[in-house]
Protein backbone atom coordinates (compact mmCIF):
# COMPACT_ATOMS: atom_id res chain seq x y z
CA UNK A 1 0.00 0.00 0.00
CA UNK A 2 1.57 3.22 -0.86
CA UNK A 3 2.00 6.47 1.97
CA UNK A 4 -1.24 8.45 1.34
CA UNK A 5 -2.33 11.58 3.78
CA UNK A 6 -4.79 14.65 3.84
CA UNK A 7 -3.38 17.20 1.70
CA UNK A 8 -3.78 20.80 2.96
CA UNK A 9 -6.90 22.13 1.55
CA UNK A 10 -8.64 18.84 1.09
CA UNK A 11 -7.76 15.85 -1.63
CA UNK A 12 -5.07 12.79 -1.30
CA UNK A 13 -1.51 13.17 -0.59
CA UNK A 14 0.61 11.17 -2.55
CA UNK A 15 4.04 10.94 -0.07
CA UNK A 16 7.07 9.89 -2.07
CA UNK A 17 10.86 8.93 -0.36
CA UNK A 18 14.14 9.37 -2.36
CA UNK A 19 16.88 7.09 -0.85
CA UNK A 20 20.15 6.92 -1.59
CA UNK A 21 21.94 3.38 -0.60
CA UNK A 22 24.99 4.41 -1.09
CA UNK A 23 24.17 7.41 1.50
CA UNK A 24 21.55 5.81 3.82
CA UNK A 25 21.71 9.18 6.23
CA UNK A 26 20.20 10.85 2.98
CA UNK A 27 16.82 11.14 2.23
CA UNK A 28 14.18 13.38 1.10
CA UNK A 29 10.44 13.13 1.59
CA UNK A 30 8.10 14.86 -0.36
CA UNK A 31 4.38 14.77 -0.89
CA UNK A 32 2.21 16.10 -4.04
CA UNK A 33 -1.47 16.51 -3.55
CA UNK A 34 -3.69 14.36 -5.99
CA UNK A 35 -7.04 15.08 -7.50
CA UNK A 36 -8.94 12.15 -8.97
CA UNK A 37 -9.70 13.75 -12.00
CA UNK A 38 -9.50 12.28 -15.89
CA UNK A 39 -7.58 15.31 -17.13
CA UNK A 40 -3.83 14.94 -17.09
CA UNK A 41 -2.49 17.46 -14.89
CA UNK A 42 -3.88 16.16 -11.83
CA UNK A 43 -2.06 13.14 -10.41
CA UNK A 44 1.48 11.88 -10.76
CA UNK A 45 2.15 10.14 -13.96
CA UNK A 46 4.55 7.02 -13.82
CA UNK A 47 7.04 9.44 -15.82
CA UNK A 48 7.00 11.92 -13.24
CA UNK A 49 8.70 9.59 -10.80
CA UNK A 50 11.69 8.11 -13.22
CA UNK A 51 12.83 12.42 -14.05
CA UNK A 52 12.24 13.14 -9.55
CA UNK A 53 14.70 9.87 -9.22
CA UNK A 54 16.77 11.53 -11.71
CA UNK A 55 16.89 15.05 -10.43
CA UNK A 56 17.66 13.16 -6.66
CA UNK A 57 20.77 11.34 -8.26
CA UNK A 58 22.20 14.35 -9.69
CA UNK A 59 20.92 16.54 -6.96
CA UNK A 60 24.62 17.86 -6.83
CA UNK A 61 24.02 19.67 -9.69
CA UNK A 62 20.76 21.35 -9.17
CA UNK A 63 21.77 23.63 -6.01
CA UNK A 64 21.10 27.72 -7.21
CA UNK A 65 20.68 26.12 -10.91
CA UNK A 66 17.82 27.97 -12.59
CA UNK A 67 15.13 25.05 -13.26
CA UNK A 68 11.64 25.39 -15.67
CA UNK A 69 8.93 22.94 -15.60
CA UNK A 70 7.12 22.33 -18.74
CA UNK A 71 3.74 20.70 -18.37
CA UNK A 72 4.13 20.13 -14.89
CA UNK A 73 0.55 19.47 -13.72
CA UNK A 74 1.02 18.21 -9.89
CA UNK A 75 4.67 18.95 -10.42
CA UNK A 76 6.88 16.14 -8.67
CA UNK A 77 9.92 17.02 -10.62
CA UNK A 78 9.84 20.52 -9.66
CA UNK A 79 9.18 19.98 -6.28
CA UNK A 80 12.20 17.98 -6.18
CA UNK A 81 14.06 19.70 -7.48
CA UNK A 82 13.31 22.77 -5.46
CA UNK A 83 13.65 20.97 -2.34
CA UNK A 84 17.14 19.86 -4.17
CA UNK A 85 18.36 23.86 -4.05
CA UNK A 86 17.20 24.79 -7.30
CA UNK A 87 15.42 27.58 -8.41
CA UNK A 88 12.70 26.61 -10.35
CA UNK A 89 9.52 27.87 -12.22
CA UNK A 90 6.44 25.44 -12.52
CA UNK A 91 4.57 25.81 -15.53
CA UNK A 92 1.10 24.42 -17.44
CA UNK A 93 -0.63 25.15 -20.26
CA UNK A 94 -1.83 28.78 -19.99
CA UNK A 95 -5.48 27.99 -20.45
CA UNK A 96 -5.20 24.78 -17.54
CA UNK A 97 -6.31 26.72 -14.69
CA UNK A 98 -6.95 23.74 -12.62
CA UNK A 99 -3.23 22.28 -13.41
CA UNK A 100 -1.86 25.93 -12.26
CA UNK A 101 -3.51 25.49 -9.53
CA UNK A 102 -2.28 22.03 -8.30
CA UNK A 103 1.42 23.45 -9.05
CA UNK A 104 0.36 25.76 -6.42
CA UNK A 105 -0.55 23.37 -4.07
CA UNK A 106 2.58 20.88 -4.33
CA UNK A 107 4.64 24.01 -3.76
CA UNK A 108 2.21 24.60 -0.50
CA UNK A 109 2.24 21.34 0.61
CA UNK A 110 6.36 20.89 0.73
CA UNK A 111 6.81 24.10 2.15
CA UNK A 112 8.12 25.71 -0.77
CA UNK A 113 7.09 29.79 -1.06
CA UNK A 114 9.24 31.17 -3.47
CA UNK A 115 8.48 28.88 -6.95
CA UNK A 116 6.65 31.21 -9.37
CA UNK A 117 3.66 29.58 -11.28
CA UNK A 118 3.31 30.30 -15.12
CA UNK A 119 1.11 30.02 -17.83
CA UNK A 120 2.92 28.78 -20.56
CA UNK A 121 1.56 26.92 -23.52
CA UNK A 122 3.90 24.62 -25.65
CA UNK A 123 4.50 26.08 -29.04
CA UNK A 124 3.52 29.59 -28.14
CA UNK A 125 6.00 32.48 -27.85
CA UNK A 126 4.28 34.49 -25.57
CA UNK A 127 5.59 37.83 -23.37
CA UNK A 128 5.63 35.25 -20.42
CA UNK A 129 8.42 32.83 -22.59
CA UNK A 130 10.47 35.41 -24.33
CA UNK A 131 10.52 37.56 -20.47
CA UNK A 132 11.55 34.40 -18.83
CA UNK A 133 15.44 34.94 -17.22
CA UNK A 134 17.68 32.07 -18.68
CA UNK A 135 17.17 28.44 -17.56
CA UNK A 136 19.64 26.03 -17.00
CA UNK A 137 17.62 23.29 -17.07
CA UNK A 138 14.34 22.56 -18.45
CA UNK A 139 12.16 19.68 -17.17
CA UNK A 140 9.28 17.57 -19.07
CA UNK A 141 7.90 14.29 -17.38
CA UNK A 142 5.35 12.93 -19.90
CA UNK A 143 5.03 15.15 -22.12
CA UNK A 144 5.68 14.13 -25.28
CA UNK A 145 2.27 11.87 -25.01
CA UNK A 146 0.10 13.34 -28.26
CA UNK A 147 2.32 13.53 -31.34
CA UNK A 148 0.32 16.61 -32.34
CA UNK A 149 2.20 18.59 -29.65
CA UNK A 150 5.68 16.95 -29.96
CA UNK A 151 6.79 19.75 -32.20
CA UNK A 152 5.38 22.48 -29.94
CA UNK A 153 7.05 21.14 -27.24
CA UNK A 154 10.67 21.27 -29.01
CA UNK A 155 9.63 24.62 -30.30
CA UNK A 156 9.55 26.23 -26.63
CA UNK A 157 13.04 24.38 -25.44
CA UNK A 158 14.07 25.96 -28.73
CA UNK A 159 13.41 29.25 -27.71
CA UNK A 160 14.62 28.95 -24.44
CA UNK A 161 17.80 28.06 -26.02
CA UNK A 162 18.05 31.37 -27.74
CA UNK A 163 19.14 32.75 -24.14
CA UNK A 164 21.11 30.13 -22.81
CA UNK A 165 22.56 27.87 -25.56
CA UNK A 166 24.14 25.37 -22.98
CA UNK A 167 20.45 24.50 -21.30
CA UNK A 168 19.39 20.87 -21.29
CA UNK A 169 16.49 19.38 -21.47
CA UNK A 170 15.78 16.62 -19.19
CA UNK A 171 12.88 14.82 -20.13
CA UNK A 172 10.76 11.09 -19.41
CA UNK A 173 8.95 9.66 -22.26
CA UNK A 174 6.25 7.03 -21.86
CA UNK A 175 6.18 4.19 -24.77
CA UNK A 176 2.62 4.48 -26.17
CA UNK A 177 3.53 3.63 -29.68
CA UNK A 178 6.30 2.24 -31.65
CA UNK A 179 5.18 4.42 -34.71
CA UNK A 180 5.77 7.59 -32.48
CA UNK A 181 9.10 9.44 -32.75
CA UNK A 182 10.82 12.62 -32.15
CA UNK A 183 13.56 11.67 -34.43
CA UNK A 184 12.99 14.04 -37.44
CA UNK A 185 12.22 16.56 -35.12
CA UNK A 186 15.30 16.71 -33.28
CA UNK A 187 17.00 16.87 -36.81
CA UNK A 188 14.53 19.88 -37.70
CA UNK A 189 15.14 21.41 -34.93
CA UNK A 190 18.80 20.72 -34.94
CA UNK A 191 18.85 19.05 -31.41
CA UNK A 192 21.11 16.39 -30.20
CA UNK A 193 19.34 13.46 -27.66
CA UNK A 194 21.10 10.92 -25.51
CA UNK A 195 19.14 7.96 -23.52
CA UNK A 196 20.29 7.82 -20.32
CA UNK A 197 19.49 3.83 -19.28
CA UNK A 198 17.57 3.62 -16.32
CA UNK A 199 19.73 1.51 -14.03
CA UNK A 200 22.50 4.18 -14.74
CA UNK A 201 19.80 6.19 -11.66
CA UNK A 202 18.44 3.15 -10.05
CA UNK A 203 15.42 3.34 -11.94
CA UNK A 204 15.22 0.14 -13.51
CA UNK A 205 12.85 -1.41 -10.78
CA UNK A 206 9.38 -1.41 -10.33
CA UNK A 207 8.99 0.65 -6.88
CA UNK A 208 10.73 3.93 -7.36
CA UNK A 209 10.41 6.76 -4.10
CA UNK A 210 8.23 4.28 -2.08
CA UNK A 211 6.00 3.84 -5.16
CA UNK A 212 4.90 1.50 -7.36
CA UNK A 213 3.87 4.02 -10.42
CA UNK A 214 6.82 3.47 -12.80
CA UNK A 215 5.45 -0.14 -12.94
CA UNK A 216 5.74 -2.65 -16.00
CA UNK A 217 5.95 0.92 -18.00
CA UNK A 218 8.37 1.17 -20.28
CA UNK A 219 9.72 4.63 -19.40
CA UNK A 220 12.79 6.57 -21.36
CA UNK A 221 15.04 9.18 -19.92
CA UNK A 222 16.32 11.13 -22.56
CA UNK A 223 18.46 14.64 -22.52
CA UNK A 224 18.47 16.86 -25.01
CA UNK A 225 20.76 19.90 -26.13
CA UNK A 226 21.37 21.82 -28.99
CA UNK A 227 23.83 20.57 -31.70
CA UNK A 228 27.14 22.29 -31.84
CA UNK A 229 27.85 23.76 -35.25
CA UNK A 230 30.34 21.14 -35.57
CA UNK A 231 27.83 18.48 -35.30
CA UNK A 232 25.73 20.44 -37.30
CA UNK A 233 28.74 20.16 -40.52
CA UNK A 234 29.07 16.62 -39.83
CA UNK A 235 25.52 15.93 -40.09
CA UNK A 236 25.13 17.74 -43.75
CA UNK A 237 28.53 16.22 -44.63
CA UNK A 238 27.09 13.02 -43.86
CA UNK A 239 23.59 13.65 -46.12
CA UNK A 240 25.80 14.97 -48.77
CA UNK A 241 27.50 11.86 -49.05
CA UNK A 242 24.78 9.69 -48.41
CA UNK A 243 23.14 11.48 -51.72
CA UNK A 244 26.65 11.60 -53.50
CA UNK A 245 26.07 7.52 -53.36
CA UNK A 246 22.99 7.68 -54.84
CA UNK A 247 24.25 9.80 -58.06
CA UNK A 248 27.64 7.92 -58.83
C1 LIG B 1 0.53 13.51 -19.08
S1 LIG B 1 0.40 14.96 -18.12
C2 LIG B 1 1.95 14.95 -17.24
C3 LIG B 1 1.88 15.76 -16.00
C4 LIG B 1 3.13 15.76 -15.16
N1 LIG B 1 4.26 16.32 -15.89
C5 LIG B 1 3.46 14.34 -14.71
O1 LIG B 1 4.29 13.68 -15.35
O2 LIG B 1 2.88 13.90 -13.72
C6 LIG B 1 0.70 16.27 -19.34
C7 LIG B 1 0.75 17.68 -18.77
O3 LIG B 1 0.97 18.60 -19.84
C8 LIG B 1 0.05 19.68 -19.74
N2 LIG B 1 -0.23 20.18 -21.10
C9 LIG B 1 -0.99 19.58 -22.06
N3 LIG B 1 -1.01 20.31 -23.17
C10 LIG B 1 -0.22 21.40 -22.93
C11 LIG B 1 0.16 22.53 -23.72
N4 LIG B 1 -0.26 22.68 -24.97
N5 LIG B 1 0.98 23.44 -23.16
C12 LIG B 1 1.43 23.29 -21.88
N6 LIG B 1 1.10 22.24 -21.07
C13 LIG B 1 0.27 21.32 -21.60
C14 LIG B 1 -1.18 19.06 -19.09
O4 LIG B 1 -1.99 20.05 -18.50
C15 LIG B 1 -0.53 18.12 -18.10
O5 LIG B 1 -0.23 18.77 -16.89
Amino acid sequence: MEPRGAARGGGACRAFTFKDPKSPQESLRVCIPEVLDPQYGMYVWPCAVVLAQYLWFHRDQLRGRAVLELGAGVSLPGVVAARCGAKVILSDGSNKAACLENCGRSCEANGLQDVPVLGLSWGEVTPELLLLPKQDLVLGSDVFYDPEDFEDVLLTFVCLLKKNPEAQFWTTYQVRSSDWSIEPLLHRWKLDCVSVPLADFDADQSDLAGSSLPGSHSIQMMILTRRTEEENLLQENHRDSSIASHFP
